[in-house]
């Protein structure tokens, strides 16, 4: 593998503390760069404080444009400005047409608040509490055209907790996130983690990142 320096271009729509773990890890660490920032809502806080980084920033306001295929055609235009050897979905909350996804084939990765394939969609933490699962956690992964499925690059386990609350469960799960993201990015922007078919083999060789006690809870 060359030693070209890769990079990135980050999506979001929010808070962006998925990115600030992404620009954090690529400041203290070789790996690769963070190039561009684009985001669909231009009041997102992620872009102050990448803008604070020094970092590229674009938006794309979906609310602009008069059909999904308009808004993805804009966007797609300025992710490529960039030129990235990856585009990372950091809290991107619009879904994506078969369209958008196909031409990012490979190197769409999205990152998503449960263990896939379990709770896609949104309120994630709600509906793990209300289901009564023991274990939950979130999960990097290649984007298909079906909404948060495809080759899972890495997933984060915590356990969860007697009268945990969704805001509770969430700043567990997130603090998880902030780890597992920018590990699973260089690890795969260097060839460490490929698809074969539906999965990633070299996944199941990242040491798990968990928060999980062994100890039983007394009655
Ligand atoms: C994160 O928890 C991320 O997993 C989730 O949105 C949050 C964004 O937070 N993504 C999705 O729900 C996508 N389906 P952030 O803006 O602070 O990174």
């Amino acid at each position: 593998m060359s030693k070209r320096v890769r990079s990135i271009v980050v999506l979001i729509s929010g808070r962006g503390s998925n990115l600030a773990a992404l620009v954090d890890y690529a400041q203290n660490s070789p790996d690769f760069v963070v190039a561009g920032v684009v985001s669909n809502r231009a009041d997102a806080p992620g872009l102050a404080f990448a803008s604070s980084q020094g970092i590229p920033t674009e938006v794309v306001d979906h609310a602009l444009f008069g059909s999904r295929e308009a808004f993805e055609h804009a966007l797609a235009g300025v992710v490529d400005l960039f030129k990235s050897d990856a585009v990372v979905l950091a809290g991107f909350m619009r879904i994506l047409t078969p369209s958008f996804v196909n031409r990012y084939a490979g190197r769409l990765i999205n990152i998503h608040p449960s263990l896939l394939p379990a709770f896609p969609g949104l309120n994630t933490h709600e509906r793990a509490l209300e289901a009564g699962v023991r274990v939950h956690g979130a999960t990097v992964h290649l984007v298909t055209a079906q909404l948060d499925h495809g080759p899972i690059l890495d997933q984060a386990v915590v356990q969860v907790h007697e009268n945990d609350t969704p805001e509770a469960l969430a700043r567990r799960v997130l603090e998880l996130e902030h780890r597992m993201l920018p590990r699973a990015v260089s690890a795969f922007l260097h060839g460490k983690l490929k698809a074969k078919g539906e999965r990633v083999p070299g996944a199941l060789r990242l040491p798990l990142l968990t928060a999980l006690s062994t100890t039983v809870a007394p009655e």
